[in-house]
């Protein structure tokens, strides 16, 4: 019996993954998997990259570790003169953490403090969206909208105020049809006022929405009214990208879509593509002087700022830029999300969309009414048990329907070839096709 305390308790076969290289993972019996999710849509410049691995060698056996409180490394000053540039960030400055979750926690205290420093105390409340998700921690928990992921901890969790998410598949809003009518950005304005706006110190969202409602692309104009309200009532924008950052979505930071520059960035996954655990946090420079003059910013871990971290995001970001890999994610973004649709035509999936190399297909058991299959059924996991059993690895998720609801995400190495898309296609679709034939 193995001793490990598994993420899933039943239901599931681990295979023990030995190697991986470029879009394959290889497993103890010698079996290959394409990995057609990057793991839950993280590595961006493929598996086993032997610069990346150098880079890490190289810098643990330099410096592999000093507190970020009264140090700096080379790899962390070149990283934020490298990444800052490119992000929609006016005067950018970056906040290295170790993950995703913790750039959501710096981001929210960073929105807190912020206010404070700005002699405007009352303001501490994150607007959110349902669905959504920002971490796993009870602060980023406590603003994520993902009721399967919350009931069990809502003791635990902070009260903040919540709107619906632009999901145009599942829009209920009162005045919206098949064209958006921006409601969904307008109910930002219309909490604002209910909460008093003097009482908010962010909004956050997903460019893209993840794994919470699959690959959710926003109408064209959401993200401007959302920029414009934050304005509007003294409320920074922050702009998740831990998922659609780092070139995923064929531009380096999804918000640049739409041409909206956010006043707090976070980022995960994509920045050391899967080779440690990594995440930042890109803060405007005007927020970074007011806590200056405020008497500092009273957060931190013991590995922010962590050298051998920097060294793979720079590394990361170094590889990218050199092989062209946003380019690349656009051009077979496009080519994936074109050849997805085909999977319409089987009877369970409801609905595909998505952006660049991050797309999602919804189930449903129905699809006039677009019932989802019950919670129990597991039909996602399923799938993906079914995929991996021929060879392709997706990404499992759902709950987005009042705690059911089946999402089956793609999001491979942005290194991929078109061949191999179409292999991922292809193997979906059957899998589908076998696990919901009656
Ligand atoms: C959009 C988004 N934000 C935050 C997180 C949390 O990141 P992590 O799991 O690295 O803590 C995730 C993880 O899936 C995510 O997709």
């Amino acid at each position: 019996m193995s001793r490990v305390f598994r993420r899933r308790l039943s239901h599931w076969n681990y295979p023990e993954i030995v190697r991986g290289e470029g879009v394959y993972l290889y497993d103890r019996e010698g079996r290959r998997y394409l990995d057609g999710s990057s793991g839950a849509i993280v590595v961006t410049v493929g598996h086993g990259v032997p610069e990346i691995a150098e880079a890490i060698r190289e810098q643990a056996g330099r410096l592999a570790y000093v507190h970020g409180t009264e140090f700096t490394s080379t790899p962390m000053e070149e990283l934020a003169a490298l990444l800052t540039p490119r992000a929609p960030v006016d005067d950018a400055r970056l906040f290295l953490v170790a993950g995703g979750s913790e750039a959501t926690e710096t981001a929210i205290k960073l929105a807190r403090q912020y206010h404070v420093a700005r002699d405007e105390p009352g303001r501490y409340k994150i607007v959110f969206r349902w669905p959504s998700y920002h971490g796993a921690t009870l602060g980023a928990l406590s603003i994520s909208g993902r009721p399967s992921l919350r009931t069990a901890f809502a003791p635990l969790l902070h009260e903040m105020p919540g709107i619906p998410a632009p999901y145009a598949y599942r829009c209920a809003l009162p005045g919206c049809g098949p064209a958006c009518s921006l409601e969904c950005a307008r109910a930002l304005e219309t909490t604002l006022k209910a909460e008093g706006p003097d009482t908010v110190a962010a909004f956050i969202a997903e460019p893209v929405i993840g794994a919470s409602a699959g690959a959710v692309v926003p109408p064209p104009e959401y993200y401007h009214l959302v920029r414009e309200i934050c304005d509007r009532y003294g409320v920074l924008f922050i702009a998740d990208e831990v998922m659609t950052g780092m070139g995923r979505t064929g531009k380096w930071f999804g918000i640049e879509h739409w041409g909206v520059r956010p006043d707090v960035i976070t980022t995960g996954k994509g920045l050391t593509s899967g080779y440690l655990p990594g995440g930042a946090v890109l803060v405007k420079g005007e927020i970074v002087e007011a806590l200056k003059a405020g008497g500092g910013f009273h957060h931190g871990f013991t590995y922010s700022h962590h050298p051998v971290v920097a060294a793979v995001g720079l590394a990361v970001v170094r590889y990218v830029e050199r092989h062209g890999l946003v380019e690349r994610a656009r051009v077979q973004g496009a080519y994936l999300q074109q050849r997805l649709q085909r999977l319409l035509d089987l009877p369970a999936v409801g609905d595909v969309r998505g952006l660049g190399l991050m797309a999602a297909v919804e189930l449903v058991q129905d699809r006039k009414s677009k019932a989802p299959y019950p919670a129990d059924a597991r039909l996602a996991q399923t799938v993906q048990a079914e995929a991996l059993r021929r060879g392709v690895n997706v990404y499992a998720s759902g709950g987005q329907v009042d705690g059911a609801g089946d999402l089956v995400m793609v999001g491979p190495p942005l290194t991929i070839e078109r061949e191999q898309i179409d292999e991922v296609v292809a193997v979906l679709g059957d899998a589908i096709a076998a696990v919901t034939r009656a």
